[in-house]
């Protein structure tokens, strides 16, 4: 119940005030993050938390203008491995034996297949893959900011090969995936505040589906 009061609550706050958000709600917000659930476990990204006032403003500038960019408190931007590699998801798996007191050779099976998988899809592929596993954290950390009272906004309009070049993320194994400021709305100068919250009507949005409706259609169709 409180989750769906508080995803009510939330919005994509077009104008922010300034105000600075406390630690521990900022830390909270973190967490969940950190929380967040990901493929095989190798969460391929982590979160830049930025507050300088300077650098926000270079941001600003990458980012469409966006004003949430410089009037937030903290602005995260969520960014994701280039690429996966052999050494990297062993780096991960040794970390999470140690972690748990198991040797490494543990899931050393599970861990080859993987990379098996993933080796001949290439770095493309590998980039997507990892900043999707990126939006998890990211909608996690959206839910937890409402959850505070602290007001985000996604931000997937920036030029995130010149946030890359500014942020010195080029050559660094991480890319710019999507950014989220957080803060305080300013309602006077919010067009969105007061707006109706709409999404797809839940019976198109939710359709169950059972063998035999995928059997009638296909019956109808060869028919
Ligand atoms: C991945 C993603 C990227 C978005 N990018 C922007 C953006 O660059 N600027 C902006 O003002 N809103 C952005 N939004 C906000 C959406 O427009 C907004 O979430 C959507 O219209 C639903 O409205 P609500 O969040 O207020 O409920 C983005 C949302 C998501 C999830």
């Amino acid at each position: 119940m409180a989750l769906l009061e508080d995803l009510t609550w939330r919005y994509a706050t077009k104008k922010m005030n300034g105000e600075r958000i406390p630690a521990d709600k900022l830390n909270y917000i973190l967490e969940a993050a950190r929380l967040a659930p990901s493929s095989s476990g190798l969460q391929p990204y982590k979160i830049l938390v930025i507050s300088d006032p300077a650098l926000l403003a270079k941001i600003r500038e990458v980012s469409f203008n966006q004003s949430q960019v410089t009037d937030c408190s903290h602005l995260l931007v969520f960014v994701a491995w280039d690429g996966y590699s052999e050494e990297r998801i062993t780096r991960v798996f040794n970390y999470t034996m140690d972690q748990r007191g198991l040797p490494h050779q543990t899931m050393a099976d599970y861990k080859q297949n993987l990379w098996s998988m993933y080796e001949p899809l290439g770095q493309e592929w590998h980039a997507q893959h990892a900043a999707k596993q990126s939006y998890i954290a990211f909608a996690m950390a959206i839910a937890a900011a409402a959850e505070q009272r602290v007001d985000a906004t996604p931000i997937e309009g920036f030029n995130a090969d010149q946030l890359d070049t500014l942020l010195q993320l080029k050559g660094s194994g991480y890319h710019s995936a999507v950014l989220l400021p957080l803060g305080y709305r300013q309602e006077s100068e919010d067009w969105l505040v007061n707006m109706k919250k709409v999404r797809t009507p839940m019976e198109e949005f939710a359709q169950e589906l059972t063998l035999a409706d995928l059997t009638n259609a296909e019956e109808q169709a060869a028919q």
